[in-house]
């Protein structure tokens, strides 16, 4: 399909060259030569230059036809892979439950992503899969394919979506046999063996906290992590709060709630995207950073 349209696009391109060229040189005004009217109607040649190109359009259009319900209608028996949008990162949830930040798939299954976001337009887009789609607040969009060889790939966020929509890039693998189960193995033992520092260190860098909060003191789109724990810090209704337990896990869950001034209320809620688990290690992680 693709060549048939290259080759009509180069067909057409060089025959209107070669005709405007011809005509410019032959009715060009010189002496001795005299305008002649312009021909009114010739029915042939309209029907001609209707019929051809209609029949040409329709061809196209059952390509892409065809195409699109390939793309959209659901594949017999997919695995369905939950994908959370949101300002910056992408949290896939997988059938048994298990989240990461990275795309995880197994070769040869075809994948049914279900996607939504929480808070603005994403887009997902894995160019080596030819897949692109809108993540949209509020409802489900879906994007489907069957990965057929082995590797590691790019996926990108390809709507616009704020400060750091450039780093909402993360990686695909496509497991070999075998491998997709391991990795849900070795996630699932690893959490387990992590300690609560580790779990918020890794909270921190796979959720997508490090896009807007700096753990060496230096302040980014929110406040630094870096030695603010126990410490007094002030609200934006003129009040102060102590860094405690609560108040780092209100943070996560209800941010503007008791946001600090001079920050833009562009945190999300994480509410449901992080386990009790998970903004234990963060407090714990917090609490470490002197
Ligand atoms: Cu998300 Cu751009």
């Amino acid at each position: 399909m693709f060549y048939a349209v290259l080759g009509l696009s180069i067909f057409f391109f060089v025959g209107i060259t070669f005709f405007v060229v011809y005509f410019t040189i032959k009715y060009r005004h010189r002496p001795g030569h005299k305008a002649q009217p312009s021909p009114a109607h010739n029915d042939a040649m309209e029907i001609t230059w209707t019929v051809i190109p209609t029949i040409i359009c329709v061809f196209l259009f059952l390509g892409g036809w065809k195409g699109y319900l390939e793309f959209t209608s659901e594949k017999s028996n997919p695995m369905v892979i939950d994908v959370t949008a949101q300002k910056w990162h992408w949290n896939f949830t997988y059938p048994d439950g298990t989240q990461d930040g990275n795309l995880h798939v197994p070769v040869g299954q075809p994948i049914r992503m279900r996607m939504t976001s929480v808070d603005v337009l994403h887009s997902f887009y894995v160019p080596a899969f030819r897949v692109k789609q809108d993540v949209v607040p509020r409802r489900y969009t879906y994007v489907q394919f069957t990965p057929t060889r082995p590797g590691v790939y790019r996926l990108y966020c390809a709507e616009y979506c704020g400060d750091d929509h450039s780093q909402m890039k993360v990686k695909v693998f496509v497991h070999e046999a075998g491998g997709y189960e391991r990795f849900l193995s070795e996630k699932a033992s690893l959490s387990q063996s992590m300690s609560p520092e580790e779990t918020g260190l890794y909270v921190y860098n796979k959720k997508g906290c490090v896009a807007c909060h700096s753990v060496d003191g230096s302040p980014k789109v929110g406040p630094s992590w870096k030695g603010i724990w126990n410490e007094q810090v002030k609200l934006a209704d003129g009040t102060t709060i102590t860094v405690d337990d609560q108040y780092i896990k209100d943070s996560v869950l209800e941010p503007q709630k008791q946001a600090r001034p001079g920050y833009p209320p562009s945190m999300p809620s994480f509410a449901g995207q992080l386990s009790e688990r998970e903004i234990a290690g963060v407090i714990a992680y917090i609490k470490s950073l002197k």
